[in-house]
């Protein structure tokens, strides 16, 4: 007899579920304590190449609250750095040299997880030896247009101005770049589920900076290539499509499991777009973390009524939480989510 799966996985697989499985996107992070006790002693960087410290900040929220599920603690740009990047975070990612031309392109080293970023294995290995059986343990990677996106501006930006024109300009430097992005992404999931990661995501953060017909020109296609090169593997594949509201159509035609959507995406609207066959994970704004415990359970009940009944819908905020979150005001989403939809 099989064990029932965990929330997060069955809700991964629009399966029925006791409760609406909640995580939140960056979970780990600065509005905790504990993660910023650990941060006063190491830099970031540090912490992501340290096994220990990274499995013990991505055990820090599951110490604190009834989340289902946890999400390993590194960053987008951590296998980028493995591909011979140079680059710090300040405190996003500033790249010592942006990556602009054919010859830059080529002499990216073709990334081995197990020789360039074996502490990401190793992180997740001891992680989920840590972890709960019922709290799955995701793995994740940039999409190829956000991984461009830092690499041709060379800094974070609002706009990301000079990555688009740069699309614009160069479509063969930058379709180069976007397919060697999705290969290495590729290899990299593919490592992350053979330590133990049981579902795969994708954050596309700035591909809805992007209109229909771009997205679906240049940030789709890489995204795709790796979502087939990881079907296979049969662990659940997550899509976070981040101000993605205009490009549901082309989204639809992904073979993902799950689309991670942001609040000004109506997930009622969404699954009409996106069909039966995904589920969807979102979209409390981070800002209604700061809102009045009252206040805030209305915002969550908007959120449920939004995504309807059906099965298929794992709770998430639109995107990640923001620092200044009372972690007070986290314990009390997570079991109003639990104690509102527990069947
Ligand atoms: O708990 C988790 O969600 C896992 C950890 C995680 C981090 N980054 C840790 C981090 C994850 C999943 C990421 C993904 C990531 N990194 C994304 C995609 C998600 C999104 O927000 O759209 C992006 C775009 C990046 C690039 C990046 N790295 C940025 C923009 C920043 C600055 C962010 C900030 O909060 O100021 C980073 C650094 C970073 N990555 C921090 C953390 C906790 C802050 C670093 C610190 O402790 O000083």
């Amino acid at each position: 007899m099989t064990a029932a799966l965990p929330p997060f996985l069955a809700a991964c697989r629009r399966q029925p579920t006791a409760h609406t499985p909640i995580w939140i996107m960056r979970q780990a992070g600065r509005y905790l304590p504990e993660y910023r006790a650990v941060r006063s002693k190491v830099g970031f960087t540090e912490l992501t190449r340290s096994p220990e410290l990274a499995c013990e900040v991505t055990l820090q929220p599951i110490r604190r609250f009834a989340l289902d599920a946890s999400i390993i603690f590194s960053d987008i740009m951590v296998p980028i750095e493995g591909m011979g990047v140079a680059l710090e975070y300040a405190p996003g990612p500033v790249i010592g040299e942006p990556v602009r031309t054919m010859k830059q392109i080529d002499e990216l080293r073709t990334l081995v997880p197990e020789r360039d970023v074996p502490f990401v294995m190793e992180a997740i290995k001891m992680t989920r030896a840590g972890l709960p059986a019922h709290v799955p343990l995701i793995g994740f990677a940039g999409s190829p247009f956000t991984l461009f996106s830092y690499l041709v501006a060379g800094k974070p930006s609002k706009e990301f101005s000079v990555p688009r024109a740069f699309a614009q300009a160069e479509p063969e430097i930058s379709a180069r770049l976007m397919e060697k992005l999705a290969d290495a992404m590729i290899v990299y999931l593919r490592a992350q589920a053979g330590a133990g990661a049981q579902a795969l995501m994708l954050f596309e953060s700035w591909g809805g900076l992007l209109g229909p017909s771009d997205f679906a020109r240049i940030a789709l296609p890489p995204v795709k290539r790796i979502i087939d090169g990881l079907k296979d593997l049969g662990v659940p594949l997550i899509y976070f499509a981040n101000q993605c509201g205009s490009n549901l159509d082309s989204i639809a035609t992904l073979n993902a499991d799950v689309v991670g959507l942001d609040w000004r995406t109506s997930l009622g609207g969404a699954r009409k777009i996106l069909g039966p066959n995904k589920a969807i994970q979102g979209n409390l704004d981070p800002a209604h973390l700061f809102s009045s415990p009252d206040n805030l359970r209305k915002r969550v009940d908007e959120v449920f009524a939004d995504a309807g009944p059906g099965p298929g819908h794992i709770f998430n905020l639109g995107h990640g939480i923001w620092p200044e979150t009372d972690p007070d005001s986290v314990a009390r989403l997570v079991d109003y989510v639990h104690e509102r939809s527990a069947k």
